[in-house]
């Protein structure tokens, strides 16, 4: 997949650029608060679905104006197409190739990136959250029917934790209604666990062999997803959770809300055997998240037959400098937008060097 370029108005810092891409390596050289990020922002919306800087939409619009606008054109193995966004407080417009998309869900699994910033250094260090996150967003790129699932599951779990907590106050509530819940919620997370299972065996083939290259073959990453239940098909994972939200119920109705199910789900990311979210060194969890972001670009590979776009924002100030090589050599035949301060680092040759400042880009590709 390759984005061909990025339009943007009243986008943040931006007033009205048009940003070409080349297929290989894109620079976004400047310093700090000029618009490096936003670009990458904007892009990623496509991706994702919603800004990775958690920003609403009013506070993207420029200072002083109404309305924002981005638009994209991409070209996958079978063709080129267009995505864009217009928001203003009165209206919200999604257009696929240039025909209106109601649903935000519709705009996603079309352009596929791979995001890694700073933050994301901590997908190994932090809170198992961030863990569900990282896969809920990686899987749904490649499987526009999990975020489906994922939101019919919310919306379930939502509708059983009121009736749970009604019950805690003393309120009546029939058990039976509950049982209805328990019920619809093990059919969509015995769903969303098989599409983990199988992710994550995906994800732990690729980290491995990357993790051993960086560590020149000394560190062994090993992945195990952490769930409720172990089992080996759905109908069988819709069964064991049926029994254990079955069985809990009681315990549940004493705590106020729901205590298994598949949004409490982990990965552990061992190295030789040992925890790094608990053991883990400093530059030990840094590798490993590098290697899993690595890793996510090559299963999108391997479900989708060509690579997804990758967008490095400001990583490499945050990593040694074999770590730094080490993207350097791997993106070479990959398309890449990275931005940095500094391009020390970087042999630019064949490189395109988008020079930014206070929201506006000039760029070395014709
Ligand atoms: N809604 C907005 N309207 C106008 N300007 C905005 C808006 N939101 C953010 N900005 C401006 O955009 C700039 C930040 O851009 P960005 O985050 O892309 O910087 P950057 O080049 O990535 O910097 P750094 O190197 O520090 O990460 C800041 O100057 C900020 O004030
Ligand atoms: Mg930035």
């Amino acid at each position: 997949m390759i984005i061909k370029n990025l339009s943007a108005k009243n986008y943040r810092n931006i007033g009205s650029e048009k940003i070409e891409f080349s297929d290989g390596v894109n620079l976004l050289l400047g310093g700090n608060a000029q618009g490096k990020t936003n670009v990458i922002e904007a892009v990623y919306t496509f991706a994702r679905g919603k800004s990775f800087r958690g920003a609403i939409d009013k506070k993207i619009i420029k200072f002083g104006e109404s309305f924002f606008s981005i638009e994209i054109e991409f070209e996958d193995k079978r063709r080129r197409q267009s995505l864009s966004y217009y928001y203003s407080d009165k209206e919200r417009v999604r257009k696929r190739n240039g025909i209106k998309e109601e649903k935000a869900s519709d705009m996603l699994g079309h352009f596929r990136a791979v995001l890694f910033c700073p933050e994301h250094l901590m997908i190994v260090k932090g809170g198992p959250s961030e863990r569900r996150e990282f896969l809920n967003v990686a899987i749904s790129q490649n499987d526009s029917f999990y975020i489906r699932n994922y939101a019919c599951y919310n919306r379930i779990l939502e509708n059983r934790n009121t009736l749970i907590k009604n019950a805690q106050k003393g309120i009546s509530v029939n058990k039976k209604e509950i049982d209805v819940f328990s019920e619809q919620m093990a059919t969509f997370a015995s769903k969303i666990y098989m599409k983990r299972t199988e992710y994550i065996k995906k994800l732990e083939k690729y980290a491995h062999g990357i993790l051993l290259d960086i560590s020149d073959g000394k560190e062994d990453l090993s992945l195990s997803y952490e769930s409720d239940i172990y089992a080996q098909s759905e109908a069988e994972a819709k069964e064991e959770y049926l029994r254990i939200l079955r069985g809990s119920i009681d315990k549940e109705i004493a705590n106020g809300v729901t205590l298994f199910g598949i949004h409490r789900d982990d990965i552990d990311v061992r190295v030789n055997g040992i925890s790094l979210r608990s053991y883990g060194s400093q530059g030990q969890q840094r590798s490993a998240a590098l290697a899993l972001k690595m890793a996510e670009g090559e299963v999108s590979r391997e479900i989708n037959g060509e690579y997804p776009v990758f967008l490095f924002d400001d990583v490499l100030s945050e990593l040694d400098e074999k770590r730094q090589r080490y993207i350097i050599n791997g993106i070479k035949d990959k398309q890449i937008i990275i931005s940095a301060c500094d391009k020390s680092i970087f042999d630019l040759d064949g490189v395109n060097v988008i020079e930014v400042e206070g929201g506006k880009y000039v760029s070395s590709h014709r």
